[in-house]
């Protein structure tokens, strides 16, 4: 009977093995709009994507970035400069995508840029804070995708939208985790809406990786900001304790779970845009699978309990 069992699983194992290996034909004919190229998993992928054959339009924010990148790519990638909160620059890329693609429309968007400060607690935010993250995390998620679809239905295409653990699990204050929930409800309904028009829509979920947004210099300045504004009550309360305490766990929590292997995400993005049979879902990096994604099917006095025991605590605590 167990050898019975083992040998379906690993029939299972092997089935889905040579389905996920199966690729798309004709890269050379097929074009990925990347948003956020600058840096990070953006800029891997879009060189990746380049040297696999892919046509690429990376979107850059900065013109400095598509400097960048045009020395180390080919001439079949197209570099254009987007912001994504920036609705007329949007459209301005779109039209640029329309007439690269003719016909034959587009493949694939890959929804990537994003920022991830202001972040504190919620009680030191204002709601400018959370506008302006929401604007580049969610609606520009949006609004970038909205901007390419018809295309991307006219190519049978995919949109691959990056989210994060923290898209299912909400451990500190913030837009951030709000934001990353809102593409994971954006990125369901549109798969749902695109099924019938043959349009896959992929999602996904990194843990920490080594980049501008786990950067502890820039997180440090962040937090030093928002301290800096906060009205002196509020810093009585938490007391200065607070902030030591807080750097002191982040420079442990970075240490144990950063990788810095972007390659692991960007082959994540890598099989939803060029795998015949691509995942709804993928979770790179180890700390997704053993740590954020377990913790958010367990219940919440479980996951509370957890976070409530490794985050520093106000000066006012009634915690014990
Ligand atoms: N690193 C991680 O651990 C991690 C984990 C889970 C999810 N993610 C997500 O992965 C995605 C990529 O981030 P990353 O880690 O690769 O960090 P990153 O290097 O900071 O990349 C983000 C990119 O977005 C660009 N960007 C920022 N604001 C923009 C705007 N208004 N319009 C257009 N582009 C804009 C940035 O340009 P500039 O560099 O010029 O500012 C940068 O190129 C983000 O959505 C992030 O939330 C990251």
């Amino acid at each position: 009977m167990f050898l019975y069992v083992l040998g379906l699983v690993a029939v299972w194992f092997i089935y889905r093995w040579l389905k996920e290996t199966q690729r798309v034909p004709n890269k050379e004919d097929k074009y990925v709009y990347v948003t956020g190229c600058d840096s990070g998993f953006g800029n891997l992928l879009a060189r990746h994507l380049d040297k696999l054959g892919f046509r690429v339009v990376a979107a850059c924010y900065t013109e400095k970035g598509e400097d960048e990148l045009k020395k180390m790519t080919s001439d079949r990638l197209t570099t254009i400069h987007l912001d994504v909160t920036d609705s007329e620059s949007v459209k301005k890329a779109a039209a640029v995508i329309e007439t690269l693609v003719g016909q034959k429309g587009l493949w694939a968007v890959v929804n990537n840029a994003g920022v991830a400060f202001p972040s504190a607690p919620h009680d030191w935010l204002k709601i400018d804070d959370y506008k302006s993250m929401l604007a580049v995390n969610l609606l520009g998620v949006i609004d970038v995708t909205l901007s390419v679809l018809p295309l991307i239905k006219k190519a049978k295409g995919r949109v691959v939208n990056v989210a994060s653990v923290f898209g299912r699990i909400s451990p500190f204050g913030g837009a951030y985790c709000v934001s990353k929930y809102g593409v994971e409800a954006f990125n369901d309904s549109l798969r749902l809406n695109m099924a019938p028009f043959g349009v896959k829509v992929c999602c996904i979920e990194p843990g920490f990786f080594k980049t501008n947004v786990t950067n502890k210099t820039l997180v440090k300045n962040n937090v030093n900001e928002l301290w800096d504004r906060l009205p002196q009550e509020m810093k009585d309360d938490y007391g200065e304790e607070y902030l030591k305490i807080f750097y002191e766990s982040m420079d442990q929590r970075f240490k144990q779970l950063i990788d810095a292997d972007l390659m692991k995400v960007v082959s994540c993005m890598e099989h939803a845009i060029s795998a015949v049979h691509p995942r709804t879902r993928y979770s790179p990096g180890w700390d997704a699978k053993t740590i954020w994604l377990p913790l958010s099917y367990m219940p919440t006095w479980i996951t509370d309990g957890f976070f409530l025991k490794y985050s520093p605590k106000p000066k006012v605590s009634t915690l014990k």
